[in-house]
């Protein structure tokens, strides 16, 4: 196996040592730092140094892989597997991937072995990513009409952070973003900022400004009205976790966007893979949903200043995630095909893994 040279845009590693970049500092500074054992993983996660469904799952059992080639210690690889599994609640991928990971642990299996686990959790997630991108694009060009028309404007909407810093790969809803953007040069891509943490403002933009498509930045409270202009054709996002019946977690907010898509007929597509999907869960209701601290929604800490605007005392609901029902969702673009409502009533979600509430 050669990983030394395993890079992304949001991680490094080889067989003994992971860097990631610190996404609490991006858009202003593009810092590297080292994950040397599970403990700088779990506060990296629980931060969101490095963050996005796919992506904490890689980081987590790579971290865990690297972690028992050097220590054998059984009661000591399931405590860190523990703290790892359970470092946040709502992204089921962690979830799936550490739990592939146990049986090794329980049966004392080598370090090299976790470890090559591990490093194809890392590969598979690339290639959904090519998947999904190309799926996703013959998906849009027949929706929108544009074999007939391939030089009609059209424009996209996004939510929260899914490319190259969320996944392995080139990203869920945002690698489908970028290839139709290599295709159709007239695109016009709206990003939401996504509040409390600005994961589309601070992030999106940076990934869509090294490449050379049409995007802007808008606050999230603007969707509607842009919708009412005419200036949306389809809204694209990912997912945290997605139920046997197609209901989908994602960055709060999405719900919003969800029913607004509803009301102006707009179509709204969920972009995950299938390590996405908890088929032991029914329903949104079940997903756990991350509640965050009160202090990210009184004001704003980056790495150049940080501002509030409430006082400390002020009470906060901050929900991290939202779920939004399938009954929204006009299709899911997975790496293993498109679905529609239809095929989810024949049972098609409920083949894939089971996680459920750890
Ligand atoms: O809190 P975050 O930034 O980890 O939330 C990320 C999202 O909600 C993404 O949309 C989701 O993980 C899908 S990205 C592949």
């Amino acid at each position: 196996m050669n990983t030394a040279n395993a890079q992304t845009i949001s991680l490094k590693f080889n067989e003994s040592k992971i860097e990631i970049i610190d996404q609490t500092l991006l858009p202003f500074t593009e810092q590297w730092i080292d994950i040397t054992d599970p403990k700088d993983a779990v506060l990296a996660i629980k931060n969101l140094k490095v963050r996005g469904a796919p992506l904490i799952g890689v980081v987590a059992s790579l971290c865990f892989g690297i972690f028992c080639r050097k220590e054998n210690n059984k009661q000591q690889r399931l405590f860190w597997w523990e703290q790892l599994i359970t470092s946040r609640p709502t992204a089921v991928n962690l979830v799936h991937f550490m739990n592939e990971i146990k049986p090794l642990v329980d049966s004392e299996t080598s370090g090299e072995l976790i470890f090559k686990k591990a490093y194809s959790f890392f590969k598979s997630d690339q290639s959904m990513c090519d998947k999904m991108a190309s799926i996703g694009a013959e998906v849009l060009i027949q929706k929108l009409g544009l074999v007939e028309l391939p030089n009609k404007q059209f424009s996209l909407l996004t939510h929260c952070n899914t490319g190259g810093l969320a996944t392995a790969g080139q990203g869920t809803a945002l690698s489908v973003i970028k290839n139709m953007g290599l295709k159709f040069s007239q695109m016009m891509t709206y990003v939401d900022e996504t509040r409390p943490l600005l994961q589309g403002a601070r992030l999106t933009t940076w990934e869509l400004g090294h490449t050379k498509q049409k995007y802007k930045l808008i606050c999230d409270n603007m969707a509607g009205f842009l919708m009412m202009q005419k200036k949306v054709d389809a809204v694209l996002v990912g997912a945290d976790r997605i139920t046997s019946t197609g209901d989908s977690a994602n960055k709060i907010g999405t719900y919003s966007l969800a029913v607004l898509c509803h009301y102006h007929k707009i179509p709204f597509y969920i972009v995950a893979p299938t390590t996405t999907i908890d088929s032991l869960l029914k329903f949104g209701s079940e997903i756990p949903i991350e509640e965050r601290s009160p202090n990210e929604v009184r004001g704003f800490a980056s790495s150049k200043e940080s501002l509030q605007w409430a006082l400390e005392e002020v009470e906060v609901y901050n929900p991290s995630f939202d779920w939004v029902p399938s009954s929204l969702i006009t299709g899911w673009i997975t790496e293993d095909g498109y679905y529609e409502k239809e095929d989810l009533a024949q049972g098609s979600f409920a083949k894939y893994q089971k996680a459920g509430v750890i």
